[in-house]
């Protein structure tokens, strides 16, 4: 397609906010969310590869984490979200977030008339990349409770043993910044053990939380075990949607933004810490 994406402007109910076409400029941001930090790994991948681009994150910090509390609720935080992204004028959206693309991102795309850029745990290179067939995934509860996840596996269910785990309290242990905490190491342990009992030769990493522990799951998983990490293939998926789109930014002076619904300086420090770079431009989500 060359042409920018139409705008639908046959309201249904559920349209609450629509963005003129007009809006969609190539200077425009690109809007990243996660319930928290997680989605900064996503964030970190899409800067380096497309550094002439504006990006807006927003880590919804005092309601971390979505992963066990149900499509009702991260429908309703992801589209507070939404609509200030737009409010702001962002050009594209990533959900940097597994657990609510699994959750919204078709109902979202319907709704609002703007590109969305999911994520979902990366099995289809996990399948490409096994030697023997045995595959462990990492999620949230609600990742791996998804329709689209259901979908997701069996359209690999003949091809490979897929052993799914979720890990309720990692992702905490990430949006406290408690990355090399006994605590963490310790929830690791308990849930990559169980897929090395698994034989399992790759560890399909289905949060974007858990990308900032690759070096302590690769420790603790062995250095034979291949890790499968998706933020990479999002960042080259928003890069393709842009040309498609005719949408990338031509201007040189660029710079990020980055709100939060949790405490600001605390969320600063994390932010800060993660991405190894001082974080100034901090605005509170109300
Ligand atoms: N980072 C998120 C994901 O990719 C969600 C983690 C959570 O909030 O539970 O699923």
């Amino acid at each position: 397609m060359n042409t920018k994406p139409k705008i639908n402007h046959h309201k249904t109910q559920a349209q609450i906010f629509q963005p003129d076409i007009q809006s969609l400029k190539n200077n425009k941001p690109i809007g990243i969310f996660d319930s928290g930090v997680g989605g900064l790994s996503v964030l970190q991948q899409t800067h380096r590869l497309l550094p002439k681009e504006n990006f807006i994150y927003v880590a919804d910090s005092a309601f971390a984490p979505w992963g066990g509390k149900g499509d009702e609720f991260i429908e309703q935080r992801s589209r507070i979200i939404t609509e200030h992204l737009l409010e702001q004028g962002v050009k594209m959206i990533v959900i940097a977030c597994n657990t609510a693309t699994a959750s919204i991102i078709e109902k979202f795309r319907k709704q609002y008339g703007i590109p969305f850029v999911g994520v979902e745990p990366g099995i289809k290179p996990a399948v490409a990349q096994t030697n023997n067939g045995s595959i462990g995934i990492m999620a949230t509860q609600g990742t791996l409770s998804s329709q689209r996840y259901k979908e997701l596996n069996q359209r690999f269910f003949n091809d490979v043993n897929l052993y799914p785990i979720a890990c309720p309290g990692l992702a905490d242990q990430v949006e406290l910044c408690q990355i090399d905490h006994p605590k963490t190491i310790k929830l690791l342990e308990s849930f990559i053990k169980p897929l090395l009992n698994e034989q399992v030769d790759t560890i399909v990493l289905g949060c974007t939380h858990y990308s900032f522990l690759i070096p302590f799951i690769q420790e603790i998983a062995g250095q034979s075990i291949s890790l499968v990490d998706t933020s990479q293939a999002i960042a080259e998926q928003v890069k393709r949607l842009l040309k498609e789109y005719k949408l990338e930014n031509q201007e040189t002076n660029t710079h990020s933004r980055y709100f939060t619904t949790g405490e600001i300086e605390q969320t600063r420090r994390v932010i800060s810490k993660l991405l190894k770079k001082n974080i100034i431009e901090l605005n509170l989500l109300a």
